[in-house]
């Protein structure tokens, strides 16, 4: 059913290497506390990780989103958590994903430069739209939604 308290939010930022984790265990462990901590909340969405760059998007009730952006940018595995927006949408793009995500491989090629992306994101030229539609296409090709 639509909602009028829907919103959906896209931000970027860069991964900061930890002294113990690698990039993969990094996103494996944001993966498995965001799936549990978003199911609680409504919140649904993709996170993708290229090079050094995350972006994702997140969806659900305002507050919802608040809360969660609250305590994704006080997270010392990132920094630089540039918001691009968040804007009201009728229904969820992401609904079977309560965090849906990938690190780039180089299969997703074709797919990243239907979108503009083929070296990457510029995070000073990243749009909002642009963004959505990549990671709609990427969570399409994903194996299945945990
Ligand atoms: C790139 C990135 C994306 C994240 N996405 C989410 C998310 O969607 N939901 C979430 O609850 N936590 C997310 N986190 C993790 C939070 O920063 C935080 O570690 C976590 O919410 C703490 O949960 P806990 O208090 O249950 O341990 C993300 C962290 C990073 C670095």
């Amino acid at each position: 059913m639509p909602s009028r308290n829907l919103f959906q939010l896209v931000y970027t930022s860069i991964y900061r290497a930890g002294r113990v984790d690698s990039e993969l265990s990094a996103l494996r462990s944001i993966l498995s506390v965001s799936r549990r901590n978003n199911q609680d909340a409504g919140v649904t969405g993709f996170l993708i990780f290229d090079r050094d760059s995350f972006l994702q998007v997140l969806e659900g009730p305002r507050d919802a989103l608040d809360a969660t952006m609250a305590r994704i940018v006080r997270d010392d595995r990132h920094r630089d958590v540039a918001v691009l927006g968040t804007k009201p949408i009728k229904q969820r793009t992401f609904h079977a994903w309560t965090m849906g995500g990938c690190r780039r491989t180089p299969q997703q090629d074709p797919v990243f430069a239907a979108h503009g992306m083929e070296d990457g994101i510029d995070r000073s030229r990243a749009d909002f739209e642009q963004i959505v539609a990549l990671a709609r296409d990427l969570s399409v090709q994903a194996s299945a939604p945990a």
